[in-house]
């Protein structure tokens, strides 16, 4: 209908009440008209629930409008009051439809557009976890392992934490020993220490169990050392022993020199040298052809061809009484390996402190 025409009918209408009812209700019915229209244009142009549940509250809700209107019912005479009722309930319901149909149509898009934004794409390459690495430490300490478990060695540890008794005096070396001096350390007590060497696992090992023994020992050291290229004060070493009855410098000869070849190479020569231990007798240092020139000497070896690997020796008597064990019935051997040093020797890494900095860009590298 033309608006011109709706506006002229909405006249005789009106002239027409103003005949049946008087000025109040005709007022109080233009107000629910007013709402009502008001109401359908608003809810039909809201965009989201949030807005439109504000809208509820405006005309239905308890301080709203609609309520608001109802609240003048009382003065209006009682027969106009059941069919303004009427009215105003049909507003009201003509609302809420509204409301209703428009809640749902905003849940269908609200839907429809998570269901095109939240899609999975399953095709797309999934973020890459980030794998970490063993540190070349670890590396190493479980390549030598290796080596030592395929020749029957079985691994065990002992305390970082140790007895001055175990460190030095059950290794044969007395309180006026100058070797004391060259492994000073972190004493909590005058008995305990921060253990300078794994060797005091030697003896706690010979304690506990009667012999064949057959162990290495990976650990970590402490001594009282200025921090520079080639110290630390926190280092780690890998012990070794074996005792059994006729043990001879020959088995020891034999293992390490496996072992050396399986480490640096088959082309690996060992060499042993004199040297003073006091928990060994005989002892010698084990030199190896050096890995970055083969032996023909560069700076790595000092232009020797030759690189110290470890210390070693034939097990002192003192040290197996000190074990329990019978030095007449059994012998043994030992050796003491620096992992620290191997690790560089081996990654070609020439300063000790990137082993303990954990710079990521050092640590990435193997
Ligand atoms: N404990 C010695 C050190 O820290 C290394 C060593 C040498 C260990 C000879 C041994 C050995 O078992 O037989 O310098």
């Amino acid at each position: 209908m033309p608006s011109s025409q709706s506006c002229f009918w909405t006249k005789v209408f009106l002239l027409y009440e103003e005949k049946s009812y008087g000025r109040k209700e005709i007022g109080m019915r233009h107000n629910l008209e007013k709402i009502r229209d008001e109401a359908i244009e608003n809810i039909s142009k809201v965009k989201d629930l949030e807005h439109l549940e504000r809208l509820r509250l405006k005309y239905l809700g308890k301080k709203g409008e609609l309520t608001r209107i109802l609240r003048g019912m009382g003065d209006l005479p009682a027969e106009e009051r059941p069919i303004m009722g009427r009215l105003a309930n049909e507003v009201r319901t003509l609302i809420q439809v509204q409301l209703d149909k428009r809640r749902k149509e905003l849940e269908e898009k609200l839907l429809e557009y998570r269901l095109r934004e939240e899609t999975i794409d399953v095709t797309v390459p999934g973020k890459k976890i980030e794998r970490g690495n063993l540190h070349p430490l670890t590396s190493v300490c479980n390549e030598i392992a290796a080596i030592f478990i395929g020749m029957g060695f079985e691994v065990v540890e002992g305390p970082d934490v140790e007895l001055e008794y175990y460190n030095f005096e059950a290794l044969n070396i007395p309180e006026s020993h100058p070797s004391r001096d060259v492994q000073d350390t972190f004493y909590i007590t005058d008995e305990i220490l921060l253990r300078t060497h794994t060797s005091p696992v030697q003896v706690r090992t010979m304690e506990e169990k009667d012999p064949p023994i057959k162990i290495i020992v990976p650990g970590r050291v402490y001594r009282s050392d200025d921090v520079d290229a080639t110290h630390s004060p926190i280092f780690h070493q890998i012990e070794g022993l074996v005792v059994d009855e006729n043990i001879t410098m020959a088995d020891l000869k034999g293992v390490l020199d496996v072992f050396v070849k399986e480490l640096f190479g088959e082309r690996t020569q060992t060499k042993f040298r004199p040297h003073y231990f006091p928990f060994t007798e005989p002892s010698m240092e084990v030199d190896a052809t050096c890995v970055t020139c083969g032996g023909k000497g560069c700076r790595v070896c000092s232009d020797t061809g030759w690189i110290e690997i470890l210390g070693a020796g034939m097990v002192h008597p003192n040290v197996l009484k000190y074990g329990g064990i019978d030095p007449d019935r059994y012998s043994g051997f030992a050796f003491g390996l620096g992992l620290d040093r191997i690790a560089n020797l081996k990654y070609g890494i020439d300063d000790i402190r990137l082993l303990y900095e954990n710079d990521i860009r050092f640590l990435r590298q193997f």
